[in-house]
């Protein structure tokens, strides 16, 4: 049986509660696939932090370096000290994330959603180089990278990603102002794209927020910098339906850290009423990413099929706490029909 080693981040507020589920659903893919799960329990977020002095402690940087694999829960405050590093640290150079209306979800615009965002993740301005002068403490500036070199392989995947879909990427900059970094990147971009032989859009950042309230089907896959991508993922998942239901692949060449898009809900935490989707979507991410394509798309067609029944958790207004939602996922999975 072949074994899938990955380190688990369990999180803070209802992260161990969708971890929980998501390992369940695993358990189901392991029976119908014979897909060995071992998941490797590592520390990080708020309560790392309170126990172990650091967000981040050595121990599960050096772990997730050496296994390159993560499945990570939502983390709270300390959010922006653990993901960033471990992108960095990992190399993990874009996030892939799908904003699609699931069956059952009402979509926030009327229209049902289905795109890609293919956000570039380690430059912009979360390389989080900022001075603030210490003299007057009364301005500060951040530096903004872009480089040929990770704009090209974050457009060679949005193009890849493109081609088992509609085939269009739309390049989202704002290059009438940063002629510099948003001009490299729409540049850069569009040569490589072409010379994929993808369909090429572009659109300044602030039209395609609104055009993507408007009329969100011209989108396939958008190709995004940093930033940007980040606003416009949760403009997407929420658009789609809820960001609760939204997953996050950020990949690099051998390294992937899988995430839900959402934050720890500390005002449900504890309550085992979280919605686990997401999540569990992103250990179908997971799992597409390392080949195992019937084992990921079994996941996410049995989510499909236990929303379509009526099977909810309560922010989609159902009465199912977490653990019966996995139930209804797991037991699709297991009997094979998913
Ligand atoms: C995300 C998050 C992070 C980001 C935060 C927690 C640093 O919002 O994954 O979208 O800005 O990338
Ligand atoms: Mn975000």
């Amino acid at each position: 049986m072949t074994v899938v080693r990955f380190c688990l981040i369990e999180g803070d507020g209802i992260g161990p509660e969708v971890s929980r589920a998501t390992l369940r659903v695993l358990e189901a893919v392991s029976k119908r696939f014979g897909i060995g799960f071992e998941p490797v329990l590592c520390e990080a977020g708020d309560e790392a932090a309170k126990r172990r002095g650091s967000p981040l402690p050595e121990e599960t940087l050096r772990k997730a370096k050496e296994i390159g694999i993560v499945l990570k829960g939502p983390v709270g405050e300390t959010a922006g000290e653990v993901v960033t590093v471990l992108r960095r640290e990992l190399g993990t150079y874009a996030a892939i994330r799908p904003a699609k209306t699931l069956p059952g979800v009402s979509p926030r615009c009327g229209k049902p959603l289905d795109v890609v965002i293919v956000r570039e993740l380690l430059e912009g301005v979360y390389v989080q180089t900022e001075y603030v002068d210490v003299v007057s403490n009364s301005f500060a500036v951040a530096l903004r990278v872009a480089s040929a070199r990770e704009t090209e392989r974050v457009a060679r995947l949005a193009a890849r990603i493109a081609r088992g879909r509609r085939g269009i990427v739309s390049i989202i900059h704002k290059a009438n102002v940063l002629h510099g970094t948003c001009g490299l990147f729409r540049d850069v971009a569009k040569r490589v794209l072409e010379e994929e032989g993808v369909v090429v859009e572009e659109y300044y950042v602030d039209a395609a927020a609104a055009l993507l309230v408007r009329t969100p089907e011209r989108f396939d896959v958008m190709l995004t910098p940093n930033l940007f991508g980040d606003i416009l993922s949760d403009l997407a998942a929420e658009l789609a339906g809820s960001l609760g239901l939204s997953p996050s692949a950020n990949v690099g060449d051998k390294t992937g850290i899988f995430e839900p898009v959402h934050g720890a809900a500390f005002d449900i935490a504890g309550m085992g009423i979280a919605n686990p989707t997401a999540m569990m979507l992103a250990a179908a991410m997971m799992l597409d990413w390392l080949g195992y394509r019937d084992a990921a798309r079994a996941i996410e067609k049995a989510i499909e099929d236990a929303l379509a029944s009526g099977a909810r958790t309560p922010d989609l207004g159902g009465n199912l706490k977490t653990m019966e939602f996995a139930e209804e996922v797991a037991k699709r999975i297991e009997a094979g029909n998913a």
